[in-house]
């Protein structure tokens, strides 16, 4: 086995999912909560933007974050049961974290807009903020699918590794 996610990735991972969640349960029902919930993404998220850059070898994006053409490639490998196993973040899982940090940023940024004077009641704050949490939503979906997609296609636990940090070591066809 290798260690592959280090301690802050994991407690960002699971503490970002409790506050997504909370957030989401509690969006019509308990302000309070609903905000502390939301506020608590946005920091994980900007904690995360620093780690992405100083963190362990597998933390940092310049390891994960690939060009369009190789993510595209990626899938399109995934169709034809081609798809190589990568010890870190694939070039599609890379492109989720992107698009997962954007999502949850953009969320709390419209979220926290709504309650300042200037945009306080403005419509269109309303509706980006109801976007934004929905099209959040529908990437989780999707990345919870990517994750147990590849769990399958390369029979490992990867929900399991997100908690313990280790995955089974590069074979020959992998990517390390
Ligand atoms: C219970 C549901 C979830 C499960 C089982 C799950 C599982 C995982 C797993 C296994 C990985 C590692 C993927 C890999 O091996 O490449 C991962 C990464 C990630 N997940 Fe989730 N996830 C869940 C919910 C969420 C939610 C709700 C969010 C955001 C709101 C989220 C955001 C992320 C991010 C940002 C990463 C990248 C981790 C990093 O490099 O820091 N996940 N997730
Ligand atoms: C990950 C973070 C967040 C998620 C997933 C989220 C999700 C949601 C959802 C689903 C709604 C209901 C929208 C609708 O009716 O279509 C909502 C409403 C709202 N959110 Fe958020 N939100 C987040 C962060 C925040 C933050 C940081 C704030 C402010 C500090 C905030 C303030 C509000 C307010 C004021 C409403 C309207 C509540 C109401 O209609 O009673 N949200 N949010």
């Amino acid at each position: 086995m290798v260690r592959v996610w280090d301690r802050v990735v994991r407690s960002f991972h699971w503490a970002l999912v409790l506050s997504f969640v909370t957030a989401w349960l509690t969006s019509h029902s308990s302000q309070a909560i609903h905000h502390w919930a939301g506020y608590a993404a946005a920091a994980l998220v900007a904690m995360r933007l620093m780690w992405g850059v100083l963190g362990t070898p597998y933390a940092r994006f310049s390891q994960f974050v690939r060009d369009p053409v190789t993510v595209l490639r990626y899938l399109s490998a995934i169709l034809t049961g081609r798809e190589a196993r990568y010890i870190g973040h694939n070039p599609a899982g890379g492109a989720m974290v992107i698009a997962l940090i954007a999502a949850v940023g953009s969320t709390a940024l419209t979220g926290w807009l709504m309650t300042t004077d200037a945009y306080f009641g403005v419509s269109w704050v309303e509706a980006a903020h109801s976007t934004a949490a929905h099209g959040l939503l529908l990437l989780v979906f999707l990345h919870i699918s990517g994750v147990a997609l590849a769990s399958v296609r390369h029979s490992e636990n990867l929900v399991w590794a997100m908690m313990t940090g280790r995955k089974r070591k590069a074979e020959r066809t992998d990517v390390a």
